[in-house]
């Protein structure tokens, strides 16, 4: 059933309006209180939510919502194993990844956590014996780097985390290629030799033709450096949940770490998918990454909505999308090393929530997955934040920031700190025209020149925001990071009633990819549209020009 059939959307939809005519600084005005009620915290991330445009009824009526779409009863069927991805009758289990204790997780009747820990021991083992010289190339050298060949969630997640954990890692330097376009490939391999290079095929169905285009061109790049097609079994390991095809394509099944059709690709890096940063980082901050997002997990399960962080960012995020109509989420992460979480989040929300249908099939009635983007904040600052402080359009952002990390330089710290804060500030707040008049007015201006300086120098403000604040940037922050947006969406979905563990959007290009592709290269085919067959014409001579 459809989430606008509640008494509770009704009544939201109602406050609605009343809450476009309201303004955050005064909102403020009235109610100081608010900066202290509405913040909730876990796992070492405080989240501060008092510059969004709402108030406790509305927060009281966005929990009823939720309970009325049965959150809580579809949050267990997930964690308990339950078929809960129903299009594709398999459970979602990523949280028994990451589970800290022993109780059994049921899948057909078969606990699924020791083989779990059977395939993270030996991801453990292998990537212990890389780390310490034990596994040697082909010609008897140690491996100095790690190229990761995969695309989506099989490059996303393990490259965000590598790369936000950077100052730690202590292993072989890592690479991660996932364009076909060959130049990711070529100028990647360009830097290294042949005889210290480890790849690592990750891909859960091994049938992307990406990945394995990639894998073909690294394997014939080794073979011909190392002279012998015996090498490859010292340089090449696989990471899917297709034994099959992994052999095939002449991956040695002793060289493969599987996972299960239950880790949804986007919720993958916690499984084998996640080889890259124990080879980076090494077995032990693995575990802390995984004990962080298990922490997380047990707080979204226990904490009451009102406190539960989860919760409380996916019911935001749907009052703006549902009642105040902005389609459009903007993460602003203010570490560096956090520049590729964006990244991670848009295929996370916007490959999990992007659908036009309930779980039962009837079209929804009512907006979804908002479009999340993003980039480094400071950076953003001068690039497209003109854009949210003075445009037409409303964008919610997350800011996102760390207070420690090593490798901090901590003089700089105070700037990158403030830049965050005057962000939200400015954005909630805004300049009025007298504040204007007085300001340019103070500096001397003409009256005249003030007056036309005006319009261009207000600023709307009531520009909504959440802040997250991290004590540091560790393994077990991150990791209880990740786990707080997974489940953000996934507590989005449960409202909307749509399933976010299909993918189903991304296969009609890829049908379509591989029939042009045989067109270009001289196959007959059914014809398409004008316009894709003149482009097809076009590519076609370009590609043979070359
Ligand atoms: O095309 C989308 C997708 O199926 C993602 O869901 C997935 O993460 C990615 O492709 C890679 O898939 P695989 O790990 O099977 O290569």
């Amino acid at each position: 059933m459809s989430p606008t059939r509640h008494a509770s959307w009704q009544q939201l939809r109602a406050l609605a309006d009343t809450w476009r005519k309201k303004h955050l600084r005064q909102v403020f005005e009235h109610d100081p209180g608010r900066a202290a009620s509405m913040t909730a915290a876990a796992s070492g991330i405080h989240l501060d939510y008092s510059k969004n445009s709402l108030d406790s009824e509305v927060l009281a009526l966005l929990i009823e919502l939720a309970r009325d779409c049965d959150l809580a009863g579809q949050r267990e069927a997930m964690f308990s194993g339950q078929r809960y991805n129903l299009t594709e009758g398999r459970a979602v289990l990523h949280t028994a990844l990451r589970q800290q204790v022993d109780t059994p997780v049921k899948l057909d009747g078969e606990d699924v956590i020791p083989g779990v820990r059977e395939v993270r021991a030996r991801c453990y083992d292998f990537a212990e014996r890389v780390r310490s010289g034990a596994w040697r190339g082909h010609t008897g050298q140690t491996i100095t780097d790690v190229v990761n060949i995969g695309i989506g969630g099989s490059d996303l997640g393990p490259l965000m985390v590598c790369e936000a954990l950077s100052p730690l890692a202590d292993g072989p330097r890592v690479h991660f290629v996932s364009n076909v376009d060959g130049t990711h490939l070529s100028q990647t391999l360009r830097r290294l030799d042949a005889s210290r290079t480890l790849f690592v095929v990750a891909s859960k169905t091994f049938t992307t033709i990406e990945t394995l285009s990639n894998a073909r061109s690294a394997r014939a790049w080794l073979v011909e450096a190392l002279g012998s097609e015996t090498a490859v079994a010292r340089h090449f390991v696989a990471v899917s949940t297709n034994r099959e095809k992994v052999t095939a394509f002449g991956i040695d099944a002793e060289n493969m770490f599987g996972f299960w059709d239950w880790v949804g690709g986007r919720y993958s890096l916690w499984s084998a998918i996640g080889l890259p940063i124990m080879l980076s980082l090494g077995g032990a901050r693995f575990d802390e990454l995984l004990a962080g997002a298990a922490e997380m997990d047990e707080h979204f399960r226990a904490a009451p909505a009102e406190r539960n962080l989860p919760v409380l960012l996916g019911l935001i995020g749907i009052w703006y999308v549902n009642f105040q109509g902005y389609g459009s989420h903007l993460l602003a992460p203010y570490n560096n090393t956090l520049r590729r979480l964006p990244a991670w989040l848009q295929q996370l929300d916007m490959e999990s929530n992007g659908k036009s249908v309930h779980r039962d099939g009837s079209a929804t009635d009512h907006a979804t997955g908002p479009i999340v983007w993003g980039e480094p904040g400071i950076n953003g600052q001068h690039a497209y934040f003109q854009l949210l402080h003075q445009g037409s359009q409303i964008v919610p952002v997350d800011f996102i920031l760390a207070l420690a990390q090593r490798g901090q330089i901590d003089s700089h710290l105070p700037t990158l700190v403030a830049n965050c804060l005057a962000q939200s500030a400015a954005m909630m707040r805004g300049k009025t025209a007298d504040e204007v008049r007085a300001e340019l007015t103070a500096r001397g201006m003409a009256a005249a020149d003030v007056e036309t300086a005006i319009p261009h120098r207000v600023f709307p403000g009531n520009r909504p925001s959440n802040t997250l604040l991290i004590d540091n940037l560790s393994p077990h922050r991150l990791g209880a990071l990740l786990a707080l947006y997974e489940h953000k969406v996934f507590v989005q979905a449960a409202v909307w009633n749509i399933n976010a563990f299909d993918q189903w959007g991304v296969e009609l290009g890829k049908q379509l990819a591989s029939d042009i592709e045989n067109r270009l290269k001289g196959a007959d085919g059914k014809p398409y549209d004008a316009s894709t067959e003149a482009l097809i014409a076009l590519a076609a001579a370009g590609i043979g020009r070359h």
